[in-house]
Protein backbone atom coordinates (compact mmCIF):
# COMPACT_ATOMS: atom_id res chain seq x y z
CA UNK A 1 0.00 0.00 0.00
CA UNK A 2 1.49 3.02 -1.24
CA UNK A 3 1.46 5.98 2.22
CA UNK A 4 -0.52 8.26 0.19
CA UNK A 5 -3.29 7.48 -2.66
CA UNK A 6 -2.80 10.28 -4.89
CA UNK A 7 -4.72 10.13 -7.88
CA UNK A 8 -2.47 12.44 -10.01
CA UNK A 9 1.35 11.54 -10.22
CA UNK A 10 3.58 13.65 -13.06
CA UNK A 11 6.37 12.12 -11.94
CA UNK A 12 4.88 8.68 -13.75
CA UNK A 13 5.98 10.42 -17.02
CA UNK A 14 9.40 11.64 -16.11
CA UNK A 15 10.79 7.93 -15.11
CA UNK A 16 12.74 7.20 -17.66
CA UNK A 17 14.33 8.91 -20.70
CA UNK A 18 12.40 6.78 -22.91
CA UNK A 19 8.77 8.40 -21.53
CA UNK A 20 10.32 11.65 -20.89
CA UNK A 21 11.39 12.30 -24.58
CA UNK A 22 7.65 10.74 -25.57
CA UNK A 23 6.24 13.98 -24.01
CA UNK A 24 8.40 16.39 -24.65
CA UNK A 25 7.00 19.34 -26.20
CA UNK A 26 9.43 21.70 -27.45
CA UNK A 27 12.63 20.38 -29.72
CA UNK A 28 15.39 22.73 -30.97
CA UNK A 29 16.76 21.24 -34.22
CA UNK A 30 19.20 23.28 -36.62
CA UNK A 31 15.90 24.27 -39.05
CA UNK A 32 15.49 26.41 -36.43
CA UNK A 33 19.14 28.28 -35.98
CA UNK A 34 19.92 31.22 -38.03
CA UNK A 35 23.89 32.15 -37.53
CA UNK A 36 24.68 35.77 -37.81
CA UNK A 37 28.43 36.33 -39.09
CA UNK A 38 30.54 39.43 -39.67
CA UNK A 39 32.49 40.37 -42.60
CA UNK A 40 34.80 42.78 -43.33
CA UNK A 41 37.59 44.08 -45.90
CA UNK A 42 40.96 42.61 -46.78
CA UNK A 43 42.06 39.07 -47.05
CA UNK A 44 43.21 35.99 -44.78
CA UNK A 45 41.73 37.46 -41.74
CA UNK A 46 40.11 36.04 -39.00
CA UNK A 47 39.72 38.87 -35.90
CA UNK A 48 38.01 37.60 -32.93
CA UNK A 49 35.58 40.06 -31.11
CA UNK A 50 36.79 40.94 -27.93
CA UNK A 51 33.87 40.77 -26.32
CA UNK A 52 32.28 38.13 -27.92
CA UNK A 53 34.83 35.19 -27.54
CA UNK A 54 34.83 32.33 -30.35
CA UNK A 55 33.04 35.11 -32.79
CA UNK A 56 34.56 36.76 -35.27
CA UNK A 57 35.11 39.61 -38.09
CA UNK A 58 36.06 37.44 -41.40
CA UNK A 59 37.69 39.13 -44.47
CA UNK A 60 35.29 36.91 -47.43
CA UNK A 61 37.52 34.30 -48.10
CA UNK A 62 37.49 33.09 -45.36
CA UNK A 63 33.69 33.93 -44.85
CA UNK A 64 32.96 31.54 -47.46
CA UNK A 65 34.92 28.60 -46.04
CA UNK A 66 32.73 29.48 -42.82
CA UNK A 67 29.76 29.42 -44.06
CA UNK A 68 30.25 26.28 -46.22
CA UNK A 69 31.32 24.29 -43.10
CA UNK A 70 27.84 25.84 -41.51
CA UNK A 71 26.12 25.09 -44.79
CA UNK A 72 27.07 21.40 -44.53
CA UNK A 73 26.57 21.21 -40.33
CA UNK A 74 23.23 21.55 -41.16
CA UNK A 75 22.58 25.62 -40.75
CA UNK A 76 20.05 26.76 -43.49
CA UNK A 77 20.58 30.67 -43.15
CA UNK A 78 23.28 33.49 -42.51
CA UNK A 79 22.47 37.13 -41.10
CA UNK A 80 25.19 39.21 -43.10
CA UNK A 81 26.35 41.94 -40.82
CA UNK A 82 29.37 44.01 -42.09
CA UNK A 83 32.15 46.08 -40.76
CA UNK A 84 32.20 49.44 -43.28
CA UNK A 85 35.64 51.19 -43.12
CA UNK A 86 35.34 55.17 -41.81
CA UNK A 87 35.79 56.46 -45.51
CA UNK A 88 32.92 54.60 -46.66
CA UNK A 89 30.64 56.67 -44.09
CA UNK A 90 28.14 59.19 -44.57
CA UNK A 91 25.39 60.57 -43.28
CA UNK A 92 23.02 59.67 -46.24
CA UNK A 93 24.71 55.72 -46.06
CA UNK A 94 25.19 55.96 -49.58
CA UNK A 95 27.61 53.06 -49.18
CA UNK A 96 25.04 50.72 -48.71
CA UNK A 97 23.43 51.01 -52.16
CA UNK A 98 26.58 50.62 -53.62
CA UNK A 99 26.29 47.62 -56.49
CA UNK A 100 29.97 46.74 -55.63
CA UNK A 101 29.61 47.30 -51.93
CA UNK A 102 31.66 44.98 -49.35
CA UNK A 103 27.79 43.53 -48.96
CA UNK A 104 26.88 42.87 -52.24
CA UNK A 105 30.31 41.47 -53.31
CA UNK A 106 30.07 39.28 -50.28
CA UNK A 107 26.40 37.81 -50.94
CA UNK A 108 27.48 37.00 -54.44
CA UNK A 109 30.61 35.56 -53.91
CA UNK A 110 28.86 33.15 -50.95
CA UNK A 111 26.12 32.62 -53.90
CA UNK A 112 28.67 31.50 -56.23
CA UNK A 113 30.13 29.04 -53.69
CA UNK A 114 26.81 27.61 -51.30
CA UNK A 115 24.06 28.71 -53.45
CA UNK A 116 21.42 26.88 -51.46
CA UNK A 117 22.20 28.35 -48.16
CA UNK A 118 19.26 31.24 -47.37
CA UNK A 119 21.45 35.14 -47.30
CA UNK A 120 19.42 37.42 -44.83
CA UNK A 121 20.59 40.72 -45.29
CA UNK A 122 20.57 43.67 -42.42
CA UNK A 123 18.92 46.65 -43.55
CA UNK A 124 19.73 49.73 -40.89
CA UNK A 125 21.83 52.65 -41.91
CA UNK A 126 24.28 52.48 -38.53
CA UNK A 127 27.13 50.37 -40.08
CA UNK A 128 27.01 52.66 -42.82
CA UNK A 129 26.82 55.84 -40.84
CA UNK A 130 29.67 57.98 -38.96
CA UNK A 131 26.83 58.73 -36.15
CA UNK A 132 26.18 54.87 -35.94
CA UNK A 133 22.35 55.95 -35.78
CA UNK A 134 20.10 53.71 -37.49
CA UNK A 135 19.20 57.00 -39.81
CA UNK A 136 20.00 60.16 -41.25
CA UNK A 137 20.82 62.73 -38.79
CA UNK A 138 19.46 66.55 -39.35
CA UNK A 139 19.92 68.66 -35.86
CA UNK A 140 20.20 65.80 -33.57
CA UNK A 141 17.26 64.41 -35.23
CA UNK A 142 16.91 61.00 -36.59
CA UNK A 143 14.60 61.80 -39.76
CA UNK A 144 12.29 58.92 -40.96
CA UNK A 145 11.11 59.11 -44.03
CA UNK A 146 14.34 60.23 -45.62
CA UNK A 147 15.94 57.73 -44.13
CA UNK A 148 12.75 54.88 -45.35
CA UNK A 149 14.05 55.86 -48.71
CA UNK A 150 17.65 54.98 -48.14
CA UNK A 151 16.26 51.94 -46.63
CA UNK A 152 14.30 50.61 -49.92
CA UNK A 153 17.29 51.48 -52.41
CA UNK A 154 19.75 49.08 -49.84
CA UNK A 155 16.89 46.54 -50.21
CA UNK A 156 16.89 46.49 -53.43
CA UNK A 157 20.34 46.58 -53.70
CA UNK A 158 20.83 43.52 -51.51
CA UNK A 159 18.33 41.40 -53.39
CA UNK A 160 19.93 42.19 -56.78
CA UNK A 161 23.24 40.59 -55.13
CA UNK A 162 21.33 37.70 -54.33
CA UNK A 163 19.91 38.19 -50.75
CA UNK A 164 17.12 35.34 -50.26
CA UNK A 165 15.57 37.76 -47.50
CA UNK A 166 15.65 41.45 -46.74
CA UNK A 167 15.41 42.05 -42.47
CA UNK A 168 15.35 45.81 -41.54
CA UNK A 169 16.82 46.48 -38.56
CA UNK A 170 16.15 50.35 -37.92
CA UNK A 171 12.87 50.76 -36.11
CA UNK A 172 11.59 53.71 -38.79
CA UNK A 173 8.01 54.14 -39.41
CA UNK A 174 6.28 52.44 -42.64
CA UNK A 175 9.52 51.07 -43.67
CA UNK A 176 8.64 47.76 -44.62
CA UNK A 177 5.50 48.70 -47.09
CA UNK A 178 7.63 51.01 -48.77
CA UNK A 179 10.57 48.23 -49.05
CA UNK A 180 7.65 46.26 -49.75
CA UNK A 181 6.69 48.20 -53.08
CA UNK A 182 10.77 48.86 -53.84
CA UNK A 183 11.26 45.15 -54.03
CA UNK A 184 8.01 44.34 -56.24
CA UNK A 185 8.62 47.63 -58.35
CA UNK A 186 12.37 46.33 -59.32
CA UNK A 187 11.53 42.50 -60.15
CA UNK A 188 11.78 41.23 -57.31
CA UNK A 189 8.22 40.05 -55.84
CA UNK A 190 10.23 36.73 -54.51
CA UNK A 191 12.42 37.99 -52.02
CA UNK A 192 11.34 37.92 -48.75
CA UNK A 193 11.14 40.71 -45.45
CA UNK A 194 11.96 39.86 -41.86
CA UNK A 195 11.02 42.48 -40.12
CA UNK A 196 13.12 43.64 -36.69
CA UNK A 197 9.38 44.61 -35.27
CA UNK A 198 9.39 44.59 -31.78
CA UNK A 199 13.01 45.78 -31.36
CA UNK A 200 14.07 47.35 -27.96
CA UNK A 201 16.25 50.05 -26.89
CA UNK A 202 18.38 47.56 -25.11
CA UNK A 203 21.76 47.33 -23.32
CA UNK A 204 22.15 44.12 -24.82
CA UNK A 205 23.54 45.12 -27.88
CA UNK A 206 26.87 46.26 -26.69
CA UNK A 207 29.36 43.98 -27.76
CA UNK A 208 28.13 43.57 -31.53
CA UNK A 209 28.17 47.88 -31.53
CA UNK A 210 31.94 46.59 -30.60
CA UNK A 211 32.03 43.92 -33.20
CA UNK A 212 30.70 46.53 -35.76
CA UNK A 213 32.03 49.96 -33.87
CA UNK A 214 28.75 50.92 -34.79
CA UNK A 215 28.17 52.51 -31.30
CA UNK A 216 25.85 55.49 -31.52
CA UNK A 217 28.45 58.77 -31.16
CA UNK A 218 25.61 60.80 -29.66
CA UNK A 219 22.46 60.00 -27.39
CA UNK A 220 21.00 56.58 -27.84
CA UNK A 221 18.23 55.00 -29.61
CA UNK A 222 15.49 55.52 -27.76
CA UNK A 223 13.70 58.17 -30.13
CA UNK A 224 13.40 54.88 -32.72
CA UNK A 225 13.71 51.54 -30.70
CA UNK A 226 11.10 50.78 -28.24
CA UNK A 227 10.90 51.24 -24.68
CA UNK A 228 12.02 48.22 -22.85
CA UNK A 229 9.29 48.72 -20.65
CA UNK A 230 6.33 48.25 -23.24
CA UNK A 231 4.27 44.98 -24.21
CA UNK A 232 1.51 46.03 -25.85
CA UNK A 233 3.31 48.35 -28.43
CA UNK A 234 5.22 45.52 -29.41
CA UNK A 235 1.67 44.00 -30.95
CA UNK A 236 1.07 47.76 -32.51
CA UNK A 237 4.23 46.98 -34.02
CA UNK A 238 3.91 43.72 -35.27
CA UNK A 239 0.30 44.46 -36.50
CA UNK A 240 1.31 47.43 -38.66
CA UNK A 241 4.50 45.17 -40.01
CA UNK A 242 1.99 42.35 -41.00
CA UNK A 243 0.04 44.92 -42.96
CA UNK A 244 3.13 46.21 -44.53
CA UNK A 245 4.35 43.12 -45.90
CA UNK A 246 6.16 41.88 -43.49
CA UNK A 247 6.78 37.38 -44.17
CA UNK A 248 8.10 37.02 -40.34
CA UNK A 249 8.39 39.01 -37.62
CA UNK A 250 11.01 39.44 -34.82
CA UNK A 251 11.57 40.43 -31.28
CA UNK A 252 14.56 41.33 -29.89
CA UNK A 253 16.33 40.84 -27.99
CA UNK A 254 14.91 37.55 -26.65
CA UNK A 255 15.92 36.00 -23.44
CA UNK A 256 14.99 38.87 -21.06
CA UNK A 257 11.75 39.51 -23.67
CA UNK A 258 10.25 35.86 -23.45
CA UNK A 259 7.20 37.09 -22.38
CA UNK A 260 6.58 39.26 -25.52
CA UNK A 261 7.28 36.34 -28.11
CA UNK A 262 4.88 34.59 -26.55
CA UNK A 263 2.36 37.31 -26.87
CA UNK A 264 3.70 38.20 -30.88
CA UNK A 265 3.18 34.17 -31.33
CA UNK A 266 -0.34 34.04 -29.62
CA UNK A 267 -0.89 37.38 -31.99
CA UNK A 268 -0.23 35.69 -35.48
CA UNK A 269 0.26 32.93 -37.34
CA UNK A 270 3.49 33.93 -39.52
CA UNK A 271 6.84 32.95 -38.34
CA UNK A 272 8.21 34.62 -35.17
CA UNK A 273 11.72 35.41 -35.26
CA UNK A 274 13.80 35.61 -32.29
CA UNK A 275 17.51 37.19 -31.64
CA UNK A 276 19.19 35.82 -29.34
CA UNK A 277 21.35 39.25 -28.97
CA UNK A 278 25.02 39.57 -28.71
CA UNK A 279 24.84 40.93 -25.07
CA UNK A 280 23.39 37.51 -24.28
CA UNK A 281 25.99 35.39 -25.92
CA UNK A 282 28.41 37.47 -23.77
CA UNK A 283 26.98 36.90 -20.95
CA UNK A 284 27.10 32.92 -20.99
CA UNK A 285 30.62 33.17 -22.73
CA UNK A 286 31.99 34.97 -19.64
CA UNK A 287 29.94 32.97 -17.04
CA UNK A 288 31.61 29.50 -18.86
CA UNK A 289 34.94 30.91 -18.86
CA UNK A 290 34.91 31.66 -15.23
CA UNK A 291 33.74 27.90 -15.25
CA UNK A 292 30.76 29.15 -13.10
CA UNK A 293 28.44 27.37 -15.49
CA UNK A 294 27.88 24.60 -17.81
CA UNK A 295 28.39 26.15 -21.17
CA UNK A 296 26.49 23.78 -23.40
CA UNK A 297 23.60 22.94 -21.13
CA UNK A 298 22.71 26.87 -20.39
CA UNK A 299 23.37 27.74 -24.47
CA UNK A 300 20.68 24.28 -25.12
CA UNK A 301 18.32 25.35 -22.21
CA UNK A 302 19.04 29.34 -23.31
CA UNK A 303 17.65 28.28 -26.93
CA UNK A 304 14.98 26.04 -25.65
CA UNK A 305 13.30 28.31 -23.99
CA UNK A 306 13.13 30.74 -26.81
CA UNK A 307 11.06 28.25 -28.86
CA UNK A 308 9.33 27.21 -25.98
CA UNK A 309 7.87 30.89 -25.56
CA UNK A 310 7.16 30.43 -29.46
CA UNK A 311 10.11 31.47 -31.64
CA UNK A 312 9.92 29.47 -34.92
CA UNK A 313 13.65 30.56 -35.76
CA UNK A 314 16.56 31.82 -33.49
CA UNK A 315 19.47 34.23 -34.63
CA UNK A 316 22.28 33.18 -32.66
CA UNK A 317 25.53 33.19 -32.39
CA UNK A 318 25.55 30.21 -30.85
CA UNK A 319 24.46 28.44 -34.55
CA UNK A 320 27.30 26.77 -35.53
CA UNK A 321 28.17 25.47 -31.84
CA UNK A 322 25.19 24.07 -31.03
CA UNK A 323 24.83 22.35 -34.58
CA UNK A 324 27.87 20.34 -33.77
CA UNK A 325 26.34 19.40 -30.60
CA UNK A 326 22.90 18.30 -32.02
CA UNK A 327 24.87 16.28 -34.62
C1 LIG B 1 21.63 47.70 -35.94
C2 LIG B 1 21.64 46.36 -35.33
C3 LIG B 1 21.99 46.11 -34.01
C4 LIG B 1 21.95 44.73 -33.82
C5 LIG B 1 21.55 44.15 -35.03
N1 LIG B 1 21.35 45.19 -35.96
C6 LIG B 1 22.45 47.04 -32.95
C7 LIG B 1 21.69 48.23 -32.66
O1 LIG B 1 20.50 48.35 -32.92
O2 LIG B 1 22.31 49.15 -32.13
C8 LIG B 1 22.29 44.06 -32.53
C9 LIG B 1 22.57 42.61 -32.57
C10 LIG B 1 23.20 42.07 -31.35
O3 LIG B 1 23.39 42.75 -30.32
O4 LIG B 1 23.55 40.88 -31.40
N2 LIG B 1 20.68 48.00 -36.87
Amino acid sequence: MPLYNLTNRPRRLRRTSALRAMVQETQLTVNDLIYPVFVMEGENLKQEIVSMPDCYRYSLDLLIKEVKECYELGIKAIALFPLVTDDKKDNEGTESYNPDGLVQRTIKAIKAEVPEITIITDVALDPYSPFGHDGIVVDGQILNDETVAVLAKMSVSQARAGADMVAPSDMMDGRIGVIREALDEAGFTHVGIIAYSAKYASAYYGPFRDALESAPKFGDKKTYQMDIANSREAITEVELDIAEGADMVMVKPALAYLDIIRQVRDYTNIPVVAYNVSGEYAMIKAAAEKGWIDEKKIVLETLTSMKRAGSDLILTYFAKQVALMLK
